[in-house]
Protein backbone atom coordinates (compact mmCIF):
# COMPACT_ATOMS: atom_id res chain seq x y z
CA UNK A 1 0.00 0.00 0.00
CA UNK A 2 1.19 3.45 -0.82
CA UNK A 3 2.59 5.36 1.87
CA UNK A 4 1.09 8.85 2.14
CA UNK A 5 3.97 11.62 2.48
CA UNK A 6 3.48 15.18 3.37
CA UNK A 7 6.15 18.14 3.54
CA UNK A 8 5.81 20.11 6.45
CA UNK A 9 8.48 23.23 5.20
CA UNK A 10 9.44 25.95 7.11
CA UNK A 11 12.24 28.52 8.25
CA UNK A 12 12.12 26.95 12.19
CA UNK A 13 14.46 29.85 13.13
CA UNK A 14 13.72 28.68 15.68
CA UNK A 15 10.57 25.90 15.77
CA UNK A 16 8.26 27.47 18.10
CA UNK A 17 4.99 25.52 19.70
CA UNK A 18 2.84 26.66 17.18
CA UNK A 19 5.24 24.70 14.82
CA UNK A 20 4.78 21.82 16.71
CA UNK A 21 1.38 21.99 17.01
CA UNK A 22 1.12 22.00 13.65
CA UNK A 23 3.04 19.42 12.80
CA UNK A 24 1.43 17.28 15.30
CA UNK A 25 -2.11 17.72 13.42
CA UNK A 26 -0.20 16.60 10.34
CA UNK A 27 1.00 13.50 11.43
CA UNK A 28 -2.65 12.92 12.24
CA UNK A 29 -3.40 12.92 8.87
CA UNK A 30 -0.24 11.65 6.62
CA UNK A 31 1.43 8.31 7.07
CA UNK A 32 4.58 10.06 7.03
CA UNK A 33 5.62 13.96 7.46
CA UNK A 34 8.93 15.40 6.69
CA UNK A 35 9.21 18.54 8.84
CA UNK A 36 12.10 20.52 6.45
CA UNK A 37 13.88 23.03 7.41
CA UNK A 38 14.89 25.22 4.58
CA UNK A 39 16.46 28.53 2.91
CA UNK A 40 14.52 31.43 2.82
CA UNK A 41 16.10 33.66 0.42
CA UNK A 42 14.13 36.76 2.15
CA UNK A 43 15.66 35.80 5.82
CA UNK A 44 19.17 35.90 7.31
CA UNK A 45 18.60 33.24 10.12
CA UNK A 46 20.22 33.13 13.78
CA UNK A 47 20.59 29.45 13.91
CA UNK A 48 22.96 27.46 11.41
CA UNK A 49 21.10 24.38 9.61
CA UNK A 50 22.58 22.16 12.47
CA UNK A 51 21.06 23.84 15.26
CA UNK A 52 17.05 24.13 13.34
CA UNK A 53 17.67 20.71 12.75
CA UNK A 54 18.53 19.32 16.68
CA UNK A 55 16.16 21.87 18.15
CA UNK A 56 13.28 20.51 15.69
CA UNK A 57 14.05 16.42 16.40
CA UNK A 58 14.15 17.36 20.04
CA UNK A 59 11.00 18.88 19.75
CA UNK A 60 8.97 16.59 17.83
CA UNK A 61 10.64 13.43 19.36
CA UNK A 62 7.26 12.40 20.73
CA UNK A 63 5.74 11.96 17.14
CA UNK A 64 6.77 8.31 15.83
CA UNK A 65 5.71 9.31 11.99
CA UNK A 66 7.74 13.17 11.86
CA UNK A 67 11.06 13.06 10.88
CA UNK A 68 13.51 16.06 9.92
CA UNK A 69 15.72 17.47 7.52
CA UNK A 70 17.50 19.50 6.09
CA UNK A 71 17.64 21.07 2.30
CA UNK A 72 18.92 23.61 0.80
CA UNK A 73 16.98 23.84 -2.69
CA UNK A 74 13.62 24.16 -4.45
CA UNK A 75 10.67 22.86 -2.00
CA UNK A 76 8.96 21.30 -4.97
CA UNK A 77 12.01 19.25 -6.34
CA UNK A 78 12.58 17.56 -2.90
CA UNK A 79 8.78 17.18 -2.76
CA UNK A 80 8.56 15.29 -5.58
CA UNK A 81 11.78 13.03 -4.54
CA UNK A 82 10.37 12.05 -1.27
CA UNK A 83 7.54 11.25 -3.35
CA UNK A 84 5.03 13.02 -1.16
CA UNK A 85 1.33 14.30 -1.50
CA UNK A 86 1.33 17.53 0.07
CA UNK A 87 2.56 20.22 1.49
CA UNK A 88 1.56 21.51 4.94
CA UNK A 89 1.55 24.97 6.12
CA UNK A 90 0.24 26.94 8.62
CA UNK A 91 -1.67 30.05 8.29
CA UNK A 92 -2.07 32.53 11.33
CA UNK A 93 -3.48 35.22 9.67
CA UNK A 94 -5.08 37.08 6.33
CA UNK A 95 -1.75 39.01 5.87
CA UNK A 96 0.19 35.41 5.79
CA UNK A 97 -2.41 34.30 2.90
CA UNK A 98 -0.87 36.74 -0.17
CA UNK A 99 3.15 35.43 0.08
CA UNK A 100 2.02 31.71 0.95
CA UNK A 101 -0.64 31.38 -1.88
CA UNK A 102 1.56 32.75 -4.37
CA UNK A 103 4.54 29.96 -2.82
CA UNK A 104 1.37 27.69 -3.59
CA UNK A 105 0.92 28.38 -6.70
CA UNK A 106 4.50 28.02 -8.03
CA UNK A 107 5.13 24.91 -6.26
CA UNK A 108 2.15 23.47 -7.76
CA UNK A 109 3.83 24.18 -11.24
CA UNK A 110 7.00 22.85 -10.67
CA UNK A 111 5.24 19.88 -8.94
CA UNK A 112 2.31 19.28 -10.06
CA UNK A 113 1.56 16.33 -8.07
CA UNK A 114 1.80 18.17 -4.92
CA UNK A 115 -1.12 20.07 -3.29
CA UNK A 116 -0.56 22.38 -0.68
CA UNK A 117 -2.82 21.90 2.17
CA UNK A 118 -3.05 24.63 5.08
CA UNK A 119 -4.07 24.36 8.61
CA UNK A 120 -5.69 27.14 10.51
CA UNK A 121 -3.15 27.86 13.59
CA UNK A 122 -4.55 27.44 17.16
CA UNK A 123 -5.89 30.39 18.63
CA UNK A 124 -3.79 30.51 21.14
CA UNK A 125 -0.99 30.55 19.00
CA UNK A 126 -2.31 33.57 16.13
CA UNK A 127 0.69 35.96 17.42
CA UNK A 128 3.29 33.65 17.40
CA UNK A 129 6.28 33.56 15.40
CA UNK A 130 9.84 32.91 15.48
CA UNK A 131 10.93 36.15 15.24
CA UNK A 132 8.34 37.36 18.09
CA UNK A 133 10.62 34.23 19.99
CA UNK A 134 14.01 36.23 19.04
CA UNK A 135 12.67 39.63 19.52
CA UNK A 136 11.90 38.51 23.52
CA UNK A 137 14.68 36.98 23.94
CA UNK A 138 17.14 39.32 23.01
CA UNK A 139 16.02 41.64 25.56
CA UNK A 140 15.83 38.86 27.98
CA UNK A 141 12.48 38.12 28.19
CA UNK A 142 10.42 34.90 29.05
CA UNK A 143 10.00 32.41 25.93
CA UNK A 144 8.80 29.82 28.45
CA UNK A 145 5.40 30.38 26.80
CA UNK A 146 6.67 30.37 23.27
CA UNK A 147 8.94 27.39 22.55
CA UNK A 148 9.55 23.73 23.78
CA UNK A 149 10.66 23.13 27.02
CA UNK A 150 12.46 20.56 26.48
CA UNK A 151 14.98 23.30 24.09
CA UNK A 152 14.13 26.58 25.79
CA UNK A 153 17.04 26.96 27.82
CA UNK A 154 19.57 25.87 24.73
CA UNK A 155 17.53 28.54 22.69
CA UNK A 156 17.95 31.20 25.08
CA UNK A 157 21.60 30.47 25.09
CA UNK A 158 22.31 31.37 22.02
CA UNK A 159 19.91 34.24 21.58
CA UNK A 160 22.09 35.56 24.55
CA UNK A 161 25.66 34.80 22.40
CA UNK A 162 24.21 36.37 19.37
CA UNK A 163 21.90 39.31 20.08
CA UNK A 164 22.92 42.33 21.21
CA UNK A 165 20.53 44.68 22.89
O1 LIG B 1 9.03 29.76 7.63
P1 LIG B 1 9.11 30.48 6.31
O2 LIG B 1 10.32 31.39 6.27
O3 LIG B 1 7.85 31.21 5.97
O4 LIG B 1 9.32 29.34 5.20
C1 LIG B 1 9.42 29.70 3.85
C2 LIG B 1 10.07 28.56 3.04
C3 LIG B 1 11.45 28.23 3.61
C4 LIG B 1 9.18 27.35 3.09
C5 LIG B 1 10.20 29.07 1.58
O5 LIG B 1 11.00 30.24 1.54
C6 LIG B 1 10.75 28.00 0.64
O6 LIG B 1 10.00 27.16 0.18
N1 LIG B 1 12.08 28.06 0.40
C7 LIG B 1 12.73 27.09 -0.46
C8 LIG B 1 12.91 27.64 -1.88
C9 LIG B 1 11.65 27.44 -2.69
O7 LIG B 1 11.23 26.36 -3.00
N2 LIG B 1 11.03 28.56 -3.07
C10 LIG B 1 9.90 28.51 -3.94
C11 LIG B 1 8.66 29.07 -3.35
S1 LIG B 1 8.04 30.26 -4.48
Amino acid sequence: MAVAVAICPGSFDPITIGHVDIVGRASKMFDKVIMLTMVNRKKVSLFTPEERVDFMRRATAKFPNVEVDFFDGLLADYAKEKGAIAIVKGLRALSDFDDEFKQALANKKIAPGVETVFLVTSAEHMFLSSSVVKEIGSFGGDIGGFVPPEIKEDIIKLIRERCTQ
